[in-house]
């Protein structure tokens, strides 16, 4: 398979397309030994060796991001007016990447990125079971009896009612003084956190996604994104039964 080499840096995520030929620009990058002057030029990954920086780079077809989404962003490859999560990403992955999943405009929280289609289509199953635990701030206190109800499966409307859920009700202290819980369901249904709450008599006005198939937000900054270590994108292949088949 032959690529441009700037199109292959980027996606193995060195940077933009502007910063990667500023690499190449800067001597910083070499194919078989030689350093590399046209961003254009085709290389074949399976076969050049190519390094950026000293280190040999390590082609994956597969790559897959944790991002923290901010409020105020749609969750969405494009939109004609409103920002998406994709413009935090370099460019050139708006076309390869997309969301596994959506959270709400005025949600944030963790959110992973891939082109993995079929480990995409596997994290949203339902079958799969990959938990996902929400922070909620709500508009009145969480009836004690709701952790019931959502641990038996609420019923929110839909043909079915939820998955087991497991509700944390927080505690109101003096530095915490808003109604807020912890909600860990493995579904991902529209709306669902919010229509659990009002299926409970509570508003939610905050939402914060904390952990998605136990990856946390730790160590990341609003609106930034890592790629995943090569153990973590074995546990989540393990989790959607994906390791012996691909193996
Ligand atoms: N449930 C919701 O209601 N909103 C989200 O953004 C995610 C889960």
């Amino acid at each position: 398979m032959q690529i441009r080499l700037d199109k292959l840096l980027a996606d193995c995520g060195y940077g933009t397309r502007s910063e990667v030929k500023n690499k190449i620009r800067k001597k910083e990058v070499t194919i078989n030994g030689t350093i590399a002057v046209k961003p254009e030029q085709k290389v074949n990954p399976g076969t050049d060796s190519i390094c950026c920086g000293g280190k040999r780079l390590v082609y994956e077809p597969f790559s897959t991001f944790l991002f923290y989404k901010p409020a105020g962003c749609v969750t969405a490859r494009t939109d004609k007016k409103e920002k998406t999560v994709m413009d935090y990403f370099p460019d050139s992955m708006r076309k390869s990447h997309v969301p596994v999943g959506r959270l709400d405009k005025d949600t944030e929280g963790i959110l992973l990125i891939t082109n993995d289609g079929v480990l995409n289509h596997r994290l949203l199953s339902p079958s799969y079971h990959v938990d996902k635990t929400y922070y909620a701030i709500v508009d009145a206190p969480v009836p004690e009896e709701a952790a019931e109800y959502f641990l038996k499966g609420v019923d929110i409307g839909d043909e079915k009612p939820c998955l087991p859920a497991k509700l944390e009700i927080l505690p109101q202290t003096a530095e915490h003084s808003v109604y807020a819980a912890k909600l860990t369901i493995c579904e991902g249904r529209f709306h669902q956190v919010k229509r659990m709450f009002a299926a409970a008599g509570c508003k939610v006005l905050h939402l914060k996604r904390l952990t998605f198939a136990g990856l946390t937000l730790e160590g990341l900054e609003k609106g930034s994104y890592r790629k995943l270590t090569e153990e973590e994108v074995a546990d989540l292949m393990q989790m959607a039964s994906l390791k012996n088949e691909r193996d």
